[in-house]
């Protein structure tokens, strides 16, 4: 499984590309907004920080509009991929873009056959939203489910399975067994997934013995 970091925080999005983890960043209007920066110096700078894909998220809400957005974008830097809502306009844009051959990632995703019309508009990535479907009550990853397996049914489906919205390490490890391809993982999920009490007891225990091995240092 592919891991995407999803922030606008360059200082954590450079914590974790140092850890040699990162496969891509994901942003969205909001992380842009919290950021505190212009969109253009934060997804500039995102992209000289890690080489996989960044998403940068349209806000148009026309297709010829986002198309004059996403072809800006697009000329930033090589790894920009285009992030566009699930919406006709957005399909459409998605379209246009795939056969230009822009990158994109169809976001806003909360069903398997939005997922369908997705991977036929020719998305690169489609970014269900788990997180906020378990807000609802309902099963997330039971969505994860569905996508994965109805575009395993066609092989000539490439469209990448990115789920988004991930609350806890949970939903990684869920998402994996599903055989989803890429998460995109808050900082905070990111440090608890490397956790685990019985490791942190574990190097203590033999960084203790260590001190008894003679000539050690
Ligand atoms: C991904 O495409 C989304 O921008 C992000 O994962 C949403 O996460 P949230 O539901 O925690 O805002």
């Amino acid at each position: 499984m592919k891991f995407f970091i999803d922030t606008a925080d360059t200082d954590q999005i450079r914590a974790a590309a140092a850890i040699g983890v990162l496969d891509g960043v994901n942003t969205n209007p909001s992380l842009i907004a919290k950021s505190g920066r212009p969109f253009k110096d934060v997804i500039v700078e995102i992209c000289e920080l890690v080489d996989g894909p960044v998403s940068a998220e349209v806000t148009a809400t026309e297709t010829e509009a986002m198309l004059d957005e996403a072809r800006e974008y697009a000329s930033w830097a090589d790894n920009v991929i285009i992030k566009l809502p699930l919406i006709p306009e957005g399909l459409r844009a998605c379209k246009t873009l795939s056969d230009e051959g822009v990158g994109t990632n169809v976001t806003l995703c909360f069903s398997a056959n939005q997922a369908l019309l997705a991977a036929r508009a020719g998305a690169t990535y489609i970014s269900p939203f788990i997180g906020r479907l378990d807000d609802l009550g309902h099963e997330g990853m039971d969505v994860i489910a569905e996508i994965v397996t109805a575009y395993d049914n066609y092989p000539e489906i490439d469209t990448e399975v990115l789920v988004a919205s991930i609350r806890h390490p949970r939903h990684v490890t869920d998402a994996a067994l599903i055989g989803a391809d890429v998460a995109t993982v808050p900082p905070s999920v990111i440090d608890k997934m490397f956790k685990h009490p019985m490791t942190d007891i574990g190097l203590e225990k033999f960084l203790a013995d260590w001190e008894d091995v003679p000539g050690a240092s």
